[in-house]
């Protein structure tokens, strides 16, 4: 965004930023903090259980367009006000069992509402209440194995265990960008299949069989360059390697293209990785950003509950 770029040459190496807003008539200030990374904005001063302006909105959109992940620290949120904050930047989308139309984990809270995912390894009476376990989940686009997937996911840190289980982000707008001339000419034009049998965390779904090749599995076709509906810049869009297969070519070929784009894709110098306190909210652009989470000990607890914005066919 300009705006930001211009502040940030201003305030000449400070990373803190001021956009002003208008609040109810009265012209406020968002605190802005970039994150020294190729991703990741820290924005203060704002309680996100109460409404936000549209001006305030509108600036949040803007900032996130630009450095694709937005952090609040010190939340303290219900569900209902996590899911009101996400409807203030369009739709919600649902779950991952529920976009499969799969069941949820034996131990979920059953008056949990079917837009919030629920991230967890604890367990009630010996039931998983959530999913991922304390296991590490591999990079990935959220529910990229739908026709539209979303387009954010806001993750709510409600219990953190005290080291591990940071999430690492990639920009996939700059993983296209420095991509190789050769890398990038043999992928233009070229589709991918989006397999939902495996999870994050190298799961099979039981509801899917385990196949041998990859040419032959389910899921959506998107285009592997895709354009985001928001910003109009082109990004990388890879989903998640397990199942994955480059429509149209012979199963070996796309499997070495497919190594050879992960392997440039995940380089540390598109990244950032976050330490989670409880009372963080994280919203990421998932159609130009990928995730992963490192594992943690797993004799403590975490629990974070996410919201998707629902998103638009890539193309
Ligand atoms: C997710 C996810 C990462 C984490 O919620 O989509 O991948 O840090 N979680 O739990
Ligand atoms: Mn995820």
């Amino acid at each position: 965004m300009d705006r930001l770029r211009r502040n940030a040459r201003r305030i000449n190496g400070d990373p803190k930023m001021n956009t002003d807003t208008m609040h109810g008539g009265k012209q406020s200030t968002l605190d802005i903090r970039l994150i020294n990374a190729p991703l990741g904005v820290e924005i203060r001063g704002l309680d996100l259980s109460q409404p936000i302006d549209r001006d305030t909105v509108a600036a949040l959109r803007d900032i996130w367009h630009e450095r694709l992940i937005l952090l609040f620290r010190g939340q303290s949120l219900s569900d209902e006000q996590q899911l009101a904050f996400t409807r203030q930047f369009g739709p919600t989308e649902l779950g991952p069992n529920n976009l499969l139309k799969r069941p949820h984990v034996a131990g979920r809270p059953p008056d949990t509402p079917p837009e919030i995912a629920i991230i967890s390894n604890i367990q009630a009476d010996g039931k998983p209440i959530g999913e991922l376990g304390d296991g590490e989940a591999a990079w990935h686009t959220d529910s990229n194995f739908v026709e539209v997937p979303p387009a954010a996911s806001i993750l709510r840190g409600i219990e953190v265990p005290p080291s591990g289980g940071d999430t690492g982000f990639l920009n996939m707008y700059l993983a296209l960008e420095a991509m190789p001339a050769d890398l990038r000419a043999a992928i233009e034009g070229k589709s991918a299949k989006h397999d939902p049998t495996f999870s994050s965390g190298g799961e099979r779904r039981p509801e899917y069989a385990h196949l041998n090749d990859v040419s032959q599995g389910p899921g959506p076709i998107h285009p592997l360059i895709r354009t985001h509906a928001g910003s109009g810049r082109k990004a990388l869009f890879l989903g998640r390697r397990a199942g994955s297969y480059i429509t149209g070519l012979p199963v070996a070929e796309s499997e070495a293209l497919l190594d050879r784009l992960w392997e440039h894709a995940t380089q540390q110098v598109f990244s950032w990785h976050h330490q989670w306190r409880a009372g963080d909210v994280v919203m990421w652009d998932n159609r130009c950003s990928m995730h992963r989470r490192d594992s943690f000990d797993g004799r403590y607890r975490r629990l974070m509950r996410r919201t998707q914005l629902s998103g638009d066919r890539p193309v």
